[in-house]
């Protein structure tokens, strides 16, 4: 784009501001201004300005036909257990195949948990401090070892960490993983925009932007060619989960098992909910089909309701863990990005000039993974043990925070130790690293091995590492 272009493109959406700033530059801040302006997709801003700029799309969606949706349950019968076996073996085929992928989203910055850093850097084992990303990277190369075949690690990231991200993996020799098989991808971003329609400036050369949301994975995936990529290379399924959670069971062979068995185009794993405050979004049917809807967007009724015994009505809370078919992934983008955008109307505090910060509206547009999930021509989604699975770091304190992640893993570790007959007393943190055993079963395995000697002197020692 040259400049003409770019004072046509400005005037075009009334920014009439850009141009006499632009106007003031030096020549090379200019280059570097227009460079910015070229890679933004200001049409699709503005379409989504001029919808959400529509009264009726600031009232919340009314949904009419809610109930709870057939979800696989926990697995107690004789038969339910013969299922997940059969799914478990299903899944393992598929990963031997070579047919699975996984891709973690990892776009934000720790910012809520006071991390300057991408979050999967963020220390969090119990007793080795590992960060995020090496568990994720372990499980991995542990599933490697154990199928005997490459799985592919798909990492998102946005313009705010990408660097640091691939620097990090570099600095630790991707954990073992083959570096070739390890692929990092830019989610894109959006120019937020005030209610008036006015674009903001985050720099002399740049337009203050946000991430276009994990939504956005889906998009970048097929833009950046990486799906081509996949699908020519014969993988068929995307594991997909977000960075924040260390329970994650990464290709979980079981969850590819049922997705397979059910010819699922999405899948969704999904917890009890712990309260009716807890802040995830519930698995539902509306009007027949499948859908999450965010808890914000659902009216209170639905959060509070209860069945006849007292319990939450609509229970299913989204782990934000799926899987998807990559073909399905394509069908999404062939025509245009098939997912809706949603606005978020935030506050921010905004230099206007310099030494004068105001606080001002903006809108941001994003889109969200979930829902793809109403746009798939078959679904499977399946209930899975908190304890065992979820307990992401969202907050510094309280509530999903280091300490109840930390604290859920020590007691997943103790209960398998517990399984296995062995009595780990409170005070002894415990930690199994996944390339020791990346499951239950692996565990009650290998921990034969070990005298009972052996894990007496362990337990003095006041600490368990199992590397
Ligand atoms: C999300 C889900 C919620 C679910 C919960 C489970 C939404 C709107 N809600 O809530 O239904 O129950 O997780 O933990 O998603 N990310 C990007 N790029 C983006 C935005 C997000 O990579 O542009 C990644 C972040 O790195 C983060 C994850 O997506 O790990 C979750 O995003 P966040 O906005 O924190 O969603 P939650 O409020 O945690």
């Amino acid at each position: 784009m040259d400049e003409n272009g770019l004072f046509e493109v400005l005037k075009r959406y009334g920014q009439y501001h850009l141009i006499e700033h632009y106007r003031g530059l030096e020549e090379k801040k200019k280059e570097e201004f227009i460079k910015n302006i070229e890679k933004l997709d200001l049409e699709l801003v503005f379409k989504l300005y001029n919808h959400f700029s529509t009264p009726e799309s600031d009232k919340p969606r009314k949904y009419s036909n809610i109930k709870n949706s057939n979800i696989i349950g926990l697995h107690k019968t004789a038969e339910e257990l013969r299922m997940k076996h059969l799914a478990k073996k299903r899944g393992e085929e598929l990963i031997r195949q070579g047919k699975v992928a996984v891709l973690i989203v990892a776009g934000g910055q720790g910012s809520r948990l006071g991390f300057d850093y991408p979050k999967g850097m963020f220390p969090i084992s119990p007793v080795k401090e590992k960060p995020l990303f090496q568990l994720f990277a372990e499980q991995i190369r542990a599933m490697e070892i154990k199928y005997q075949r490459r799985i592919p690690l798909l990492i998102m990231t946005s313009e705010e960490n990408h660097k640091t991200t691939v620097e990090f993996f570099e600095s630790v020799d991707f954990y073992n993983l083959d570096r070739e098989n390890v692929f990092f991808f830019e989610q894109n971003m959006l120019p937020s925009i005030t209610p008036k329609g006015r674009l903001i400036r985050s720099s002399d050369t740049s337009l203050y932007v946000n991430p276009d949301g994990h939504g956005g994975s889906l998009k970048a995936l097929y833009g950046s060619g990486l799906l081509s990529r996949l699908l020519s290379l014969g993988y068929e399924e995307l594991f997909y989960c977000q960075v924040d959670n260390p329970l994650v069971k990464i290709a979980d062979p079981v969850f590819i098992g049922y997705h397979m068995m059910h010819n699922a185009e999405v899948s969704t794993k999904v917890v009890r909910k712990r309260s009716p405050e807890e802040k995830v979004g519930l698995y539902l049917n509306v009007d027949g089909k499948d859908r999450i809807i965010e808890y914000s967007d659902l009216e209170e009724e639905y959060n509070d309701a209860r069945d006849e015994k007292g319990d939450i009505l609509y229970w299913a809370g989204n782990t934000a863990i799926h899987i998807f078919s990559l073909e399905f992934i394509m069908d999404l983008n062939k025509n245009g990005f098939a997912l809706p955008y949603h606005c978020a109307r935030k506050k921010i505090e905004y230099p206007l000039r310099k030494n004068l910060i105001r606080t001002i509206d903006i809108w941001k547009f994003e889109t969200f993974v979930f829902d793809a999930i109403p746009l798939a021509k078959r679904t499977c989604c399946m209930e899975v043990k908190r304890e065992e699975e979820f307990s992401p770091v969202k907050n510094k304190e309280g509530l999903d925070s280091p300490i109840t992640a930390k604290k859920d893993m020590i007691n997943l570790y103790r209960s398998w130790f517990e399984k296995a007959g062995i009595f780990i007393p409170e005070h002894v943190p415990v930690e199994i690293s996944p390339l020791f055993a990346f499951e239950e079963e692996d565990f009650m395995e290998k921990i034969m091995d070990f005298s009972k000697e052996e894990i007496e002197d362990m337990i003095g020692q006041g600490i368990i590492y199992l590397g």
